[in-house]
């Protein structure tokens, strides 16, 4: 362990942590709308396929490597092999650009808690949102003016991150995440409960569960489901194995990544429900189809949510709170974990202090959220994160499955969590982590090339995809390069891991 690394105090803590981790903004909002446009409750079928070929089988190497290895993703690797140590680095940077704008996206939510008193957002949410919120210019080298309001609540939100890690493992991020998930469970299912029980909910809850079969046949389908599971268990970020690195040595990992997945999907399906519910009494009350009241993605949330709130026949403040409230801990919690990776990674490599590594990190994350709350901070967010997120994160999961299934040897990993777990995995999950993964995300990424160099991306100017492309590969190459280094405690490295 690397200097004033703590531990979990306790399997319930590490648990609240991980699913902390996985539940985040990506479940309430995000998979609503890739349930929907993806053919409703046809989609749960590759959705729940993809949990259980590709999430839940990932977590459990994560989880396993990182309880194995004893370290940040970087030390793990770096134990494994020198050579491998990149990779390492190159998963808490993805994670790290991620949070970049994570960290705008809760900030709005924090501004939206504030709007919820006397809805601010007035008639023509749509218009406040990209007009008096946003400030939304033109295009994206129109920068425009940074956005106050917003500047305040993403340096609130970074504040906050700093505060919690800075406080360690067992008093930071363990004691909040025990706060935040049952916090955040009882505020969705009041969400839910009202959602479902507005009048005309069943025509959005009908719409979210009545399977379109022909949609399975479409491999855009299939993808968008690894992608949404992908995204929301936290994979490919360097997470898993750093919380996992926290727990005590002779720690379950098979039951512990099965109640983390299982968790995950369960509270984004009763979300999916409330959230249907909200479109359903939208459609309802306006007498619009409910195709014209679902909203594609960051809409779902910031426009279409007020639009319902100004139409609820009562409590609407108070739903307004709780639902934003709710939106703010689920983004919080699976912050703390993406910031928690990197500082990790500091700590073991240059042998920092944990007050220093959380300074770094946070001061230099902050700084790096100041584009996104420009005016053209929608266009800048949605450019970097689909670079960062179609390749980065997918492409690291096709390198650890090569890094732990192949050189470490998955069955070598399965025949030592397997006695310490509550109940063990059999040689499938072997199979799977060395060809089946691989097979699936090596087909997402390449097909999502293909699509990419044949139509880029959101029609935004040539100059902004090239940027895209250049960040993207400066990730890989920061990684190589801090891999590259020499470790300041060398002996670090040496270290038996049992
Ligand atoms: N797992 C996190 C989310 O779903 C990142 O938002």
């Amino acid at each position: 362990m690397g200097k004033n690394k703590g531990e979990f105090g306790s399997r319930f803590g590490f648990i609240m942590a991980a699913i902390g981790s996985a539940v985040g903004l990506g479940n309430i909002w995000r998979f609503s709308y890739v349930a929907y446009e993806n053919g409703g409750g046809a989609f749960l079928i590759p959705y729940f396929v993809a949990l259980l070929v590709i999430g839940i089988p990932l977590l459990i190497l994560e989880i396993g490597f990182g309880l194995r290895q004893r370290g940040s993703a970087a030390l793990s690797y770096a134990r494994l092999n020198r050579k491998w140590e990149w990779l390492g680095w190159w998963a808490p940077i993805v994670s790290f650009v991620l949070m970049t704008y994570y960290t705008v996206i809760i900030g709005w939510t924090l501004n939206y808690v504030v709007y919820s008193f006397g809805q601010s957002w007035g008639s023509d949410p749509d218009a406040f949102f990209y007009g008096k919120h946003l400030g939304l210019t033109s295009g994206i080298w129109d920068i425009g003016n940074i956005q106050l309001g917003v500047l305040i609540a993403v340096f609130l939100v970074w504040a906050i991150n700093f505060i919690i890690i800075y406080k360690g493992v067992q008093s930071g991020v363990e004691k909040a995440s025990k706060i935040f998930m049952p916090l955040l469970f009882v505020l969705m299912a009041l969400v839910t409960l009202r959602g479902i029980t507005l009048p005309g909910a069943m025509i959005g809850v009908n719409k979210f569960l009545t399977p379109d079969f022909s949609k399975l046949a479409d491999a855009r389908v299939w993808l968008a489901a690894f992608g949404q599971i992908f995204f929301s268990l936290s994979l490919g970020f360097g997470v898993m194995i750093t919380y996992a690195s926290y727990l005590p040595k002779k720690s379950d990992v098979v039951n512990n990544a099965f109640i983390t997945g299982l968790g995950n999907s369960a509270f984004s399906f009763m979300v999916g429900l409330g959230v249907f519910g909200v479109l359903g009494y939208m459609a309802h009350s306006t007498g619009l189809p409910i195709e014209n009241v679902v909203t594609q993605s960051i809409g779902l949330a910031f426009v279409a949510f007020p639009q319902a709130i100004n139409l609820m026949p009562g409590f609407n403040t108070l739903f307004s709170l709780i639902f934003f409230g709710a939106l703010a801990i689920a983004g919080l919690s699976s912050s703390i974990s993406l910031v928690e990776a990197v500082v990790s990674n500091m700590m073991d490599k240059f042998n920092m202090e944990r007050n220093k590594a959380v300074f770094v990190v946070c001061g230099i994350g902050f700084l790096g959220s100041l584009i996104f709350t420009t005016g053209a901070g929608l266009y800048f967010l949605d450019l970097i994160d689909h670079f960062n997120m179609q390749f980065g994160a997918a492409l690291v999961g096709i390198l650890e499955c090569a890094a732990i299934a192949w050189v470490f040897k998955a069955s070598k990993l399965r025949q030592w969590m397997n006695p310490i777990s509550d109940f063990g995995v059999g040689r499938w999950w072997d199979s799977i982590v060395r060809y089946v993964i691989p097979f699936l995300l090596g087909y997402s990424v390449l097909s999502s090339a293909i699509t990419e160099l044949a139509e880029p991306y959101g029609g935004y100017p040539l100059s902004a995809q090239i940027m895209g492309w250049l960040i993207a590969v400066m990730l890989i190459l920061i990684g190589k390069a801090i891999g590259s280094m020499n470790w300041s405690d060398q002996q670090l490295l040496c270290q038996e891991v049992e």
